[in-house]
Formats: C-alpha cells, sequence, structure tokens
C-alpha cells in the first residue's frame, strides 16, 4: 500500500512538472528579430555543428562564453565563426565564415570548476568585412543602474523540449536583478553566483535558454554581458550571465583585446 502511495505520489510530481513546463509554453518568451539588424552577432560551430553564440568586437576577434569551447581551447581546427545568418539551418556564403587562430579565455575560468569567468575572445584567422555586411559592438564597461532594461539575441531553444537545429535569430528583453536576490533564488545548487556575474529576468519568466550561451547582452546598444547558465529556462528562475564590469573581467578582457585585437 504505502508503495503504491509512494508511486502515485511520484507520477503526480512527475506529471505536474510536465504540465508546469508545457504551460509555460514558449521559454525563451521572445520574438523573431532580423540578423540584419543585429550584424555584430555570429554563432559559434563545432564540424559545422551549431553551438553558441558571440559578437563581433573587432575586425578579427569574437566575444563568447568560455564554456562555449567546451575546454578545447587549443583544438580550434574544425571551429567556425558564422555571420549575418537568420536561421541555422540558412546556407552561409564562405565570406561570412571564418576560422579561428587562437583563443584567449579569462585566466580565473575553469573548465573543471564551474561557471566563474565565464568569458573567451576567439581570434580570427582572417579579419570580418566590416564595411561590408558585419559590424561591431562596444562593449560597456560600467556598472549596470539597478533594474536596466537589457536585451537578448540567440538561436537557443524557445523550450526546454529541445534544440531546433533550424532555429532562427531570437530577442527578448530582460530586466537586472540585484545580485542579492539573485543569490536567494539560485543560492542552493551547486554553482555560486559570483561577483563576475549578474542575473536578469524577463516578464512571464522570459529568459535566455539552451544554445544562447555566448551570445550577448545588450544595454543601450552596446555589450555588457554573455549568456552564461540558468536553471533549465522559463521556470521563473533568473538567467545568469557573465558581468563584463567585474573588474578582473574588465582588466582581463581590455588587455587581451588590446594585444590581440
Ligand atoms: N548554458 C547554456 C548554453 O550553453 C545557456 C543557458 C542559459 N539559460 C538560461 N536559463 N538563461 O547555451
Amino acid at each position: 500500500m504505502l508503495r503504491l502511495l509512494i508511486g502515485l505520489a511520484l507520477l503526480y510530481q512527475l506529471e505536474s512538472s510536465t504540465l508546469f513546463t508545457l504551460r509555460q509554453g514558449k521559454i525563451f518568451g521572445g520574438e523573431s528579430a532580423s540578423v540584419v539588424d543585429h550584424s555584430f552577432l555570429v554563432n559559434l560551430r563545432r564540424g559545422g555543428k551549431f553551438r553558441c553564440g558571440g559578437v563581433i568586437i573587432s575586425p578579427s576577434c569574437v566575444l563568447t562564453a568560455a564554456h562555449c569551447l567546451e575546454g578545447r581551447h587549443q583544438q580550434l581546427r574544425d571551429l567556425t565563426v558564422h555571420a549575418q545568418q537568420q536561421c541555422l539551418g540558412d546556407e552561409t556564403p564562405p565570406e561570412h565564415v571564418r576560422s579561428a587562430w587562437y583563443v584567449g579565455v579569462a585566466p580565473n575560468y575553469c573548465h573543471q570548476r564551474g561557471l566563474d569567468s565565464d568569458v573567451a575572445v576567439i581570434r580570427l584567422s582572417r579579419p570580418f568585412d566590416i564595411a561590408g555586411n558585419a559590424s561591431l559592438v562596444k562593449i560597456d564597461f560600467n556598472d549596470l543602474p539597478p533594474h536596466s532594461n537589457l536585451t537578448v539575441l540567440g538561436w537557443g531553444a524557445i523550450n526546454e523540449q529541445g534544440h531546433n537545429w533550424n532555429q532562427c535569430l531570437q530577442v527578448a528583453n530582460v530586466r537586472l536583478i540585484s545580485q542579492r536576490e539573485c543569490i536567494q533564488s539560485m543560492g542552493s545548487g551547486q554553482q555560486k553566483v559570483t561577483t563576475n556575474m549578474f542575473c536578469a529576468l524577463g516578464e512571464n519568466a522570459r529568459d535566455a535558454c539552451q544554445g544562447d550561451s555566448g551570445g550577448p547582452t545588450i544595454h543601450a546598444g552596446h555589450s555588457v554581458g554573455i549568456v552564461s547558465w540558468g536553471y533549465g529556462c522559463g521556470r521563473g528562475y533568473p538567467g545568469v550571465y557573465t558581468r563584463l564590469s567585474s573588474p578582473a573581467i574588465t582588466y582581463w578582457l581590455k588587455s587581451f583585446i588590446e594585444r590581440h585585437c
């Protein structure tokens, strides 16, 4: 009898969590965006397979999340950067594709230790044609005012059901939430929210999702963060972003760009 009760309770829990996920509908909660209006945006691929987002910060350099490189910072032969792609399945003409030459990863980032300082710069083997159809985004290294409105962009999943390999670009508005509030919501998990991160969440649980990593958080036209992690998406937890205004990250990023980009 007891076993039956436990079984029923488990079943109920499973059902309600599925229902909960389904009720959220589009988890990203975003809308379609045109890549032409965001021509600084790129997607990263390994062996042709979509992995992450990124942004062009100088003709020869792309900013992304360190975890997008999956600990293979030295193996770059199969890493390509694709510009001007509206949907992931769209053909990319060779002039919109670049290969990686080398990669810089923030010194505090450690693949085995979690997602602190989740930032990397890919130095391309050949610059993008900035006068042509790619553009640059500027980084704002200043701290954000409380409750700032932010925009997040990417080809990530629109729900927890899985990734669509022909996903078209999406955009969503989210709002900065305080560090204290974020630590409260995310605190008990394995991954801690550090000063190298900030959190944001939109209305109706609007958030980034799997596959959006490496992509930008934009504030007043400038890049201020990088999509890094979250607990699922659309569950009402905040999304966590790499905080480019953190002194350690600013210092490393500025000196890397000065020397290599
Ligand atoms: N780590 C994810 C990726 O590799 C990004 C997850 C962001 N999730 C979120 N709920 N904000 O694409």
